[in-house]
C-alpha cells in the first residue's frame, strides 16, 4: 500500500487539498447536526510533542475521539527519543503499533527522516520550517467566510517564519497572490520565495502588502525556540503591528486571521483581533474539522 504523509502542503495535489477543505466543511456540519461518524474505530494516533501546544493537541485528540478512535500523547520528556533513541528506531517501532503519527518538533529534517522509516502516515504538526495543518484550517475558514480564495490577495505581515513558509506553499496550491512584508533579515527562506515567485511578492512596507488585500494575517514575532530573542524582536518588528490603521488599507470586506497564540499589543492590536474583521475563533475551531478530514484522507477511511 502506498503510504501518504503530510509534511508540507505539496504532499497533496491541488485537487486533493480542495476536496479536503470541502470535506472539512461537511464534517463540521455533521458534527453540528450531532450526526455520529466513527470511521476511526480501533485506530490509534500517536502524537509526539517536543514543543508546547493548545490547539494542535486538543484538535487532533478530539478528532480521534469523536471519530471513534483514540490517541496517545507522547512528550519528549517521557519517551526514549528524548533520551537519545534514534528517530529511525522510534519510527520503526511506533509505526508497527499505531495507525498514524503526528509530530511537532524543531528541525523539519527530523520529521522527514521519521516519515522515511514509518510504515504509517506521518503528519507534520509544526516544525521550524512549516505548519501545514494550520493552513488547512485557514483555507477552510476563508472559504466558509468569503468563498473561493483563488485569485485573491493575501497579506502576510511580520516574521518570515514557519507559518509564512506554509502560506507561500498555499499560494501555489490554492492559487492566490501572497504579499509578504517583513523587516530585512527576518524575511522568509529565499529559496522558497524564488521557487514560488509567480505567487509571492516580498517587501518591507506593511502598508504596501496590505493594500487591497482580501485576507490579512500575522503571527507572533518570536516563535517557539526564539524566546531569548523576544526583546530584540519587539524592537525590530515594532512597525509591523496589524492595527486599525493598517487594516484600513485592505479591502472593506477583508478578514483578519492569526494562527494563535496571539500577543495583543505586539503583532496585532486588541481592536483588530477582537474586532469585526477577525475570524480567529472560527479559524481555531476549524483545526478540528480540517484535521478530521486530513485523518480520513490519510487513513483512507
Ligand atoms: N496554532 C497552533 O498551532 O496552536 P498551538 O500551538 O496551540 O497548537
Ligand atoms: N510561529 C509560531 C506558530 C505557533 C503556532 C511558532 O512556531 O511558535
Amino acid at each position: 500500500m502506498n503510504i501518504r504523509h503530510f509534511l508540507t502542503l505539496i504532499d497533496l495535489s491541488k485537487q486533493e487539498l480542495n476536496q479536503l477543505i470541502q470535506r472539512a466543511i461537511e464534517l463540521k456540519k455533521m458534527l453540528r447536526a450531532k450526526q455520529q461518524h466513527e470511521p476511526f474505530k480501533n485506530k490509534v494516533l500517536a502524537m509526539i510533542f517536543d514543543k508546547s501546544s493548545t490547539r494542535t493537541r486538543v484538535s487532533f485528540e478530539t478528532a480521534m475521539i469523536q471519530c471513534g478512535g483514540s490517541s496517545i500523547f507522547l512528550s519528549l520528556r517521557d519517551i526514549q527519543l528524548g533520551r537519545g533513541e534514534t528517530i529511525e528506531d522510534t519510527s520503526r517501532v511506533l509505526s508497527s503499533m499505531v495507525d498514524a503519527i503526528m509530530i511537532r518538533t524543531f528541525k523539519h529534517e527530523d520529521v522527514e527522516l521519521f516519515a522515511q522509516y514509518s510504515k504509517v502516515p506521518v503528519i507534520n504538526a509544526l516544525t521550524d520550517m512549516y505548519h501545514p495543518c494550520q493552513l488547512l484550517a485557514d483555507m477552510q475558514t476563508y472559504v466558509e467566510c468569503r468563498g473561493d480564495i483563488q485569485g485573491k490577495k493575501v497579506a502576510w505581515i511580520g516574521d518570515g517564519n514557519n507559518m509564512c513558509h506554509s502560506y507561500i506553499r498555499a499560494a501555489q496550491q490554492f492559487d492566490f497572490k501572497l504579499a509578504i512584508a517583513s523587516p530585512t533579515n527576518y524575511q522568509p527562506n529565499m529559496d522558497l520565495v524564488n521557487q514560488y515567485s509567480n505567487y509571492v511578492e516580498l517587501m518591507t512596507d506593511p502598508m504596501q502588502a496590505v493594500k487591497n488585500a482580501d485576507l490579512v494575517t500575522t503571527d507572533v514575532w518570536a516563535s517557539m525556540g526564539q524566546e531569548a530573542e523576544q526583546t530584540k524582536r519587539v524592537r525590530v518588528f515594532k512597525d509591523y503591528q496589524v492595527n486599525n490603521s493598517l487594516m484600513s488599507v485592505a479591502k472593506l470586506d477583508a478578514v483578519f486571521m492569526h494562527c494563535l497564540p496571539a500577543h495583543r499589543g505586539e503583532e496585532v492590536s486588541a481592536e483588530v483581533i477582537d474586532g469585526k474583521q477577525s475570524v480567529v475563533w472560527t479559524q481555531a475551531e476549524n483545526r478540528l474539522h480540517s484535521q478530521k478530514a486530513l485523518l480520513e484522507f490519510l487513513l483512507k477511511t
